[in-house]
């Protein structure tokens, strides 16, 4: 029998235009923000200025950050949070990709207690943040979800650890989530994005932990995605298509918070904390098929109902289903040509064990809701057949 409870206290406002409210919601949350953004896309899209001068509109004095690289990391948290207290800020924006939001996320929670940011996460001191500084999310990727749960991905580039973390108070208290903004997003980044939002919606319905409400908006969620990637993918300014694909990451994103994800993300951030030039969706895309395709015996049944619901697959035998929906769903990424091998990509045959290692620990969480009871062991085994 499935058991629901869920905490899910940010607002969301979902609309084209959405970034124009920032400027009365910013007037209620301070008189001092930090935009926490990446080093180039908002400047060129003229994002960035926008949001300054919604802020100044508001009254609000802004800073701006803007080290965040792709899989950020520990050492860009700690030194924005140290801009933080000296400044003086009352709330955070994180304006861009999951990289800046989830930067965003992890100052929010370093800068007004003490230390560092790793000394907040489980695999390093462990403190549990008591304090925060609120966050306002704007993404302009429909992939992360990051607006509609607490979660924040941060590597240490020391340790190559790419953890996940979440608290109650890592919600954004905030998410203005702006279909408009995303047309610019280049062909390779809408792909990318909208399939990390696929496999969050698709991991949580295979999930040990699934629920009838995060399943409703998991299997929509991949509906979305299959029906409206390949439009966008041709034609980025289609405001149907990106409408669709931003609801879809949105609701991918609140079954991260109803459900969570399983043990393919674990294996992308065993692989990407190792390679973090491989893009966080494209190496869902090279483990995903692998896993489903391992834990089969213990996932079919779910694994027909994506493909009956998702790809339209006619057939009643379950275990038929679902071995079609896993070939359905290697031929939709290879649309995107997102079926690619570990050792096309450069990746040291010599590195899986410690990948493989890596993830099973730092993401231990979603590994056990996982069916199928993996182990290590088997990481090292699915990670050598994406090989
Ligand atoms: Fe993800």
């Amino acid at each position: 029998m499935f058991k629901i409870s869920f905490y899910l206290p940010t607002e969301i406002i979902f609309r084209v235009g959405a970034v124009d409210e920032l400027e009365e919601r910013a007037k209620k949350l301070g008189k001092k923000a930090l935009i926490v953004t990446g080093r180039s896309s908002t400047k060129k899209t003229g994002l960035l200025q926008r949001v300054v001068d919604l802020l100044k509109k508001a009254g609000v004095e802004s800073f701006v950050f803007d080290k965040i690289v792709p899989n950020p990391i520990s050492d860009h948290v700690d030194e924005a949070a140290e801009i933080v207290r000296k400044e003086k800020i009352d709330f955070i924006i994180g304006l861009g990709g999951g990289s800046p939001i989830d930067s965003a996320k992890a100052i929010s929670i370093t800068a007004p207690n003490e230390g560092k940011f790793w000394d907040y996460v489980p695999v390093g001191g462990g403190k549990i943040p008591e304090k925060s500084i609120p966050v306002v999310a704007i993404p302009t990727t429909h992939g992360t979800g990051t607006e509609a749960d607490p979660f924040a991905v941060i590597t240490n580039p020391q340790t190559k650890e790419k953890v996940g973390i979440g608290y109650r108070n890592t919600f954004p208290v905030l998410s203005l989530v702006d279909p408009e903004v995303m047309k610019t997003l280049p062909k390779d980044q809408t792909a990318y994005t909208s399939m990390d939002a696929f496999y969050h919606a698709i991991e949580a319905f295979l999930n040990v932990n699934a629920n009838p409400y995060s399943d409703v908006l998991a299997l929509d969620a991949m509906k979305r995605i299959v029906t409206y990637l390949p439009v966008a993918y041709e034609n980025g300014e289609d405001m149907e298509a990106r409408t669709n694909l931003a609801w879809a990451s949105t609701e991918a994103g609140i079954t991260e918070t109803l459900t969570g994800v399983i043990a393919n993300h674990a294996l992308e951030h065993g692989l990407s904390g190792f390679y973090p030039e491989i893009t966080h969706g494209l190496g869902l895309c090279i483990t995903g098929p692998y896993l489903f395709e391992y834990i089969f015996d213990h996932a079919y049944e779910r694994l027909a109902i994506v493909g009956r619901e998702v790809f339209g697959v006619y057939e009643t035998d379950d275990r038929k289903a679902g071995r079609l929906a896993i070939k359905k769903l290697r031929d939709f990424q290879e649309m995107f040509g997102l079926n690619k091998r570990l050792s096309e990509l450069g990746v040291k045959k010599e590195d899986i064990p410690k990948m493989a290692e890596t993830g099973y620990r730092i993401l231990n969480g979603v590994v056990v809701v996982t069916p199928g009871n993996l182990t290590a062991k088997d990481m090292e085994e699915i990670f050598n057949r994406c090989y």
